[in-house]
């Protein structure tokens, strides 16, 4: 796998999962195949259906394709059931969501995901999808840059920096990431400068993506693609990705909001198995900056009565 991308909380991750030798599993984030390869390893004789939308891992995908266990969909997880259903699949025993853009796509300056790399303003996991960095940054209106920035990367000076924008594009396309550097730079905090571009790119970056309607879409599907008693086991790292997860877990939909059926029971298909979200322990965090703000929620699909 080289340094492709180093699987945060493997061991955790393996053992939210549950693993039996002979289940069926979901990876809905191969990225380098890092957690992939580590399932594999622990199936004899299950199945391991693997998702990723972008081009550069299902490359990397290629490697496991001998694998009698290992099937590659080149899909967004918001199909997930859909898919799995033109595989013959109607239900799994564990789903893994390693959430977020992998390294490989943030050190790939090309890639236009980089603050630090100069690159093309892309920002595509799809790289087949229509929207791209450069037409968020240079084609939506200024209220919509506000709500991106406040909502997606909780800038807290989003008018003045969607401002600043607005200004810049006016006189020339904004089209490398270098050129957006530059611009928020002169609307950063003094001293947070490397937070404030994170949080832009982070906010751009969700907006390309439609990170957040694809994973509400994708939660929202996993109760019916988990066989009772499955696993399922999501990584966030930041909590606008762990609000929805926890509140799904806990209450049974996105917004949190707990109902109940005509007895007055909390209709509520999964039953959390971490009270509390788990966190990297102290020697991954040395070798893993990455897992610094990596949050780990597993639950189970509760069993039909
Ligand atoms: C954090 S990385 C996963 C790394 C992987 N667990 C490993 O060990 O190498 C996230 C991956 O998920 C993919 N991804 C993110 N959102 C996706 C979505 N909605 N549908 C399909 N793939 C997605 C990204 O393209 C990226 O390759």
């Amino acid at each position: 796998m080289s340094t492709y991308h180093i699987p945060v909380m493997l061991k955790e991750c393996l053992e939210g999962l549950d693993i039996k030798p002979n289940g069926i599993y979901v990876d809905v984030t191969f990225g380098g195949g890092g957690h992939t390869r580590a399932i594999l390893e622990k199936l004899d004789g299950g199945m391991l259906y693997a998702f990723d939308q972008d081009a550069d891992a299902k490359a990397n995908a290629e490697e496991f394709q001998q694998h009698r266990s290992f099937t590659f969909v080149e899909s967004n997880f918001r199909f997930l059931k859909r898919q799995l259903r033109f595989h013959g699949v109607k239900q799994v025993d564990g789903i893994l969501a390693d959430l977020g853009v992998s390294s490989h796509q943030l050190d790939e300056g090309s890639r236009g995901f980089s603050t630090r790399f100069d690159g093309e303003l892309d920002m595509r996991m799809d790289q087949g999808a229509a929207v791209t960095a450069k037409h968020v940054v240079n084609e939506y209106e200024q209220k919509d840059l506000i709500h991106i920035l406040s909502a997606y990367g909780e800038v807290k000076n989003a008018k003045t920096l969607a401002a600043a924008i607005i200004r810049a594009r006016g006189m020339k396309t904004i089209h490398r990431n270098e050129q957006l550097r530059e611009i928020a730079l002169t609307c950063a905090p003094r001293g947070r400068e490397m937070k404030y571009l994170a949080q832009l790119f982070q906010a751009i970056r969700i907006e390309v993506n439609d990170e957040m309607g694809a994973l509400h879409e994708f939660l929202e599907q996993t109760p019916e693609v988990l066989a009772p008693g499955g696993r399922l086991v999501v990584m966030s790292y930041h909590s606008l990705e762990d609000r929805p997860v926890k509140n799904f877990i806990n209450a049974g939909n996105i917004r949190g909001k707990q109902e109940k059926d005509f007895y007055g029971n909390i209709i509520r298909p999964l039953e959390s198995i971490t009270r509390k979200p788990i966190i990297a322990g102290e020697e991954e965090l040395e070798r893993n900056n990455r897992a610094r703000s990596a949050k780990l929620r597993v639950a189970e699909r509760v069993q039909s009565k």
